[in-house]
């Protein structure tokens, strides 16, 4: 039981609302000149450094920024083979479809177990390495009952926010037997992945020869509701479509990408904004040169929203938080201040975790540390490896 004082905290962006003494003018909870108490791995103190308890060991974080740990909650880490150059084509104009997936899984599938673990954890501790403490990691590189259920094995080694997401595409070997490929996720697949899945994905793009329309998606999340597990949505990622509608009806946690919204999915959006996020991913509007969405109107509107990398082999092979905080400040209309919320506490929100993405005493202590004076400079310096997961040793388990 041995406790930390962290002091030197030049700048602490603690997300939380009510703590006393902060800046709330950004509703950062902002605090100079602070202090972190953390035991076993979790906060149990946070405050002026000119208060701050005695603690059984002292680290001087020397004059930088401390944030909450970036929160990545949309990835696909669970992949092999490289697609480097669809990426390259679709920077001459070739548009994305979806097609390309195929790609991924005869290469995932062909991988070794150990290859694949060695893969995940590299990309893992490339995430770590950037500021991000929390991920969530999906399947839909395997889509055969073996395959998605070793992805997710692998996945959960790492975290425990896993999702199942079979409904990714109709593989090859199914594609004049649509219905065929449905059942089998639904079924035999769904209870080979479930034990080492909370979440299920489904990819719900009529743009998309290879994804899955809204009625089908509609029986893969209701089959992922009963079997236990909670509801995420690929949605209006290509074009207007049914996703952000069918999300809300579900109850589902996020619907992520959003790329293409009307009036009335934003106006839904905004009544759920309780029950479901709008995550979005800005790295995938950048690697497959799509129109930004404007978060500024679902702000406006009352929309909870989320940012998170999508880190995956075909749309955004980028797992960089403070790429994407960039972007969604200078393509988003966004501020500094609201995109990094939506990168910690609002992508906890769309996990319903409130254990993390705020830096208040009781939650786990996962903080990331700028090279930097100020948070600002995640944004001003885009480009610079300034912030780095900040290692607090002492807790065990995901
Ligand atoms: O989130 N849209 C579906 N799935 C991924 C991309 C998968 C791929 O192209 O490999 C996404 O963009
Ligand atoms: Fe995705």
């Amino acid at each position: 039981m041995t406790s930390t004082v962290f002091t030197g905290i030049a700048e602490l962006v603690t997300g939380d609302a009510l703590l006393d003494g902060a800046d709330h003018s950004e509703h950062l909870g902002l605090l100079r000149d602070a202090a972190i108490v953390v035991q076993d791995g979790f906060i149990s103190w946070v405050g002026q450094a000119a208060a701050a308890p005695s603690a059984d060991q002292r680290r001087e974080v020397g004059g930088k920024a401390v944030v909450p740990g970036f929160v990545d909650s949309h990835s696909h880490v669970v992949f092999a083979g490289d697609r480097s150059e669809e990426f390259a084509a679709r920077m001459t104009g070739v548009r994305y479809d979806g097609g390309g997936i195929a790609t991924s899984v005869n290469a995932t599938r062909a991988a070794g177990d150990d290859q694949l673990y060695a893969l995940v954890g590299a990309r893992v501790a490339e995430m770590r390495s950037q500021g991000t403490t929390t991920v969530e990691i999906k399947s839909g590189y395997g889509l055969t009952v073996q395959d998605e259920a070793r992805s997710l094995r692998i996945a959960a080694e790492f975290t425990s926010e896993t999702t199942f997401l079979g409904a990714h595409v109709v593989p090859p070997e199914f594609a004049d037997r649509r219905s065929e490929y449905v059942d089998l996720v639904t079924g035999e697949m769904l209870s080979a992945c479930v034990p080492y899945a909370r979440w299920i994905d489904v990819f719900c793009e009529p743009h998309s020869a290879h994804a899955f329309t809204e009625d089908e998606a509609r029986f893969v999340l209701s089959a992922g509701r009963d079997a236990g597990l909670g509801l995420r949505v690929h949605g209006n990622q290509l074009g207007h479509g049914p996703g952000v509608r069918l999300a809300v009806e579900m109850g589902a946690a996020s619907v992520d990408h959003c790329t293409f919204l009307t009036e009335e999915d934003v106006e839904q959006l905004a009544a759920a904004s309780q029950a479901t996020v709008a995550t979005l991913l800005p790295g995938v509007e950048f690697s497959t040169r799509s129109p930004y969405p404007d978060a500024r109107r679902l702000l406006d509107a009352g929309v909870s929203i989320a940012l998170a990398s999508d880190c995956n082999p075909g749309t955004c092979y980028s797992s960089s938080i403070p790429f994407v905080l960039a972007l969604a400040v200078r393509e988003m209309n966004l501020t500094p201040a609201e995109a990094l919320l939506a990168a910690t506490a609002g992508a906890a929100k769309s996990l319903r975790r409130d254990d993390i993405g705020v830096i208040r005493a009781g939650n786990r202590a996962d903080l990331a540390v700028l090279d930097a004076p100020s948070y600002l400079h995640l944004f001003y310096r885009a480009g610079v490896p300034i912030a780095s997961a900040l290692e607090v040793g002492g807790r065990h388990g995901r």
